[in-house]
């Protein structure tokens, strides 16, 4: 019995019974291992057990629970499909692995999906999808389009819930995605794959309101949280990050009706061994946009290249006509203790667009230390006056081009 899923009452503690194997009582006997139960031995597909266990927990009226024991669980895609009658949560001791073969992934364009579910607590669990195979299929920098590999967990409109405690292993593409949600607090995240891995954000977020992330640990080949159009009060706390690409605002302006970001805060937290820190990244010839009330504060770089970036001329693989200005209006955006090394003598580039100039960008105690061979850090300014106060080392837009 050890290691079926099983579903009961939240009262009726699941996890003892499921572990003694004293399936029994109202609920539980519901929920017998022979008709949910997976096999966890790392090789027949427990996905339709999951989905099983979950599809009788969404229609119990009262508050339930999934329970996934310890074991290593090979699954395909799973959806985790809402609206549920009542408040759920998936407690993972185990493992859930994807096959490495990213053909095995037509119908469903990321592995791990929840969609439509409010009040949802996801507790525990390693998610491993096994990417290696699909890095090396991975054609984006030639193709510019990166869509055909899947993400490893989403959420979609997912409201009013906790992730805690979750673990994202080598995704094929992007490790989380987290897209028109609302209240929705990650606790205690973990993200690992290598640096070298192509287009593994760590955690992007977009067109979603009250997204706050604590305490995640993420070392990935891309931006370790990313933040696209329509993210509205977004906090991102004590977060260490690297390697990966730092931590992004944008990139906007690229897709039409992008939606407005706003009121993002990102503070405590370290970014080690990254190219680039805190950036803010709007396209060239954009759409027109908005990014306003972006505050970053006590931040720690340990050898960060270029780790305060406002980019509005990014245009990767030469995508875009980079000499037509962006039209996403940055505004309202403040640095403040902003401490550590920069890997390039260009610590600060506050590079904004000629047409829609950065306003009201604020600078308040930064640090950043070059130790190179061609003298000290140095900052870079355009189409922007920064207010500045506080120690700032670099000297900051101390010549300004406009
Ligand atoms: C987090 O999950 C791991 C297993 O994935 C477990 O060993 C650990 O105790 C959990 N930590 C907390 C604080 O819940
Ligand atoms: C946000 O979600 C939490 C937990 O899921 C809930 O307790 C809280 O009431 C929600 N807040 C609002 C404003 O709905
Ligand atoms: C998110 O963080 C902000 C700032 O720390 C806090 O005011 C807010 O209550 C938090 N929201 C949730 C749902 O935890
Ligand atoms: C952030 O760090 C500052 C300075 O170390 C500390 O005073 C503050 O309590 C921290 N805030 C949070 C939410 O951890
Ligand atoms: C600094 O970061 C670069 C990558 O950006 C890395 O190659 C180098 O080893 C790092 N240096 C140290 C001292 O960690
Ligand atoms: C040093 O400066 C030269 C000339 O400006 C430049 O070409 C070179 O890339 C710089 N080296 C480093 C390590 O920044």
């Amino acid at each position: 019995m050890r290691n079926e899923i099983c579903f009961v009452s939240i009262k009726a503690i699941c996890l003892i019974w499921c572990f003694m194997g004293l399936i029994e009582g109202n609920r539980a006997a519901d929920f017998d291992g022979k008709k949910y139960g997976a096999k966890a031995d790392g090789k027949s597909d427990d996905n339709k057990a999951i989905e099983s266990a979950w599809k009788e927990a969404c229609v119990a009226p009262k508050e339930s629970m999934v329970v996934i024991p310890k074991g290593n669980y090979m699954v395909g895609a799973v959806k985790f499909q809402g609206p549920c009658q009542a408040p759920i949560t998936i407690k993972i001791d185990g493992t859930l692995k994807a096959p490495a073969d990213p053909a095995k992934f037509k119908s469903q364009d990321s592995w791990i999906v929840f969609n439509n579910v409010n009040g949802l607590t996801v507790e525990g669990g390693t998610f491993d999808g096994q990417g290696a195979v699909a890095w090396s299929k991975n054609d984006c920098a030639k193709t510019g389009t990166c869509n055909s590999l899947p993400i490893n967990l989403a959420f979609n409109k997912v409201t009013n819930s906790v992730i805690r405690n979750i673990t994202s292993l080598n995704s094929k593409l992007f490790h989380m995605n987290i897209l028109n949600c609302k209240n929705v607090t990650f606790q205690r995240t973990t993200i690992d794959a290598p640096e070298s891995s192509l287009n593994t954000d760590g955690i992007h977020i977009g067109r979603s309101t009250g997204v706050n992330i604590t305490d995640a640990a993420i070392k990935t080949g891309d931006d370790c949280v990313s933040l696209g159009d329509g993210c509205q009060q977004v906090n991102i706390e004590k977060v260490t990050c690297g390697p990966g690409h730092g931590i992004s605002v944008g990139s906007l302006g690229k897709y039409q009706n992008e939606q407005p970001v706003e009121g993002i805060t990102v503070r405590n937290c370290t970014i080690t061994n990254t190219m680039n820190g805190i950036r803010v990244k709007t396209w060239p010839a954009s759409t027109v946009g908005l990014a306003r009330s972006l505050s970053f504060d006590n931040i720690v770089m340990n050898n960060v290249s270029t780790p305060i970036l406002i980019d509005q001329q990014y245009c990767p693989y030469g995508q875009c006509k980079a000499e037509v200005p962006s039209r996403v209006k940055i505004s309202d955006v403040s640095f403040n203790a902003i401490k550590g090394t920069s890997a390039t003598q260009l610590a600060v580039k506050l590079s904004c667009s000629k047409g829609t100039p950065c306003e009201n960008v604020a600078l308040n105690d930064v640090n950043l230390v070059y130790h190179g061979t061609n003298g000290t850090a140095i900052s870079e300014c355009a189409n922007v006056q920064p207010k500045l106060t506080g120690n700032l080392f670099p000297p900051v837009c101390s010549v300004s081009s406009h």
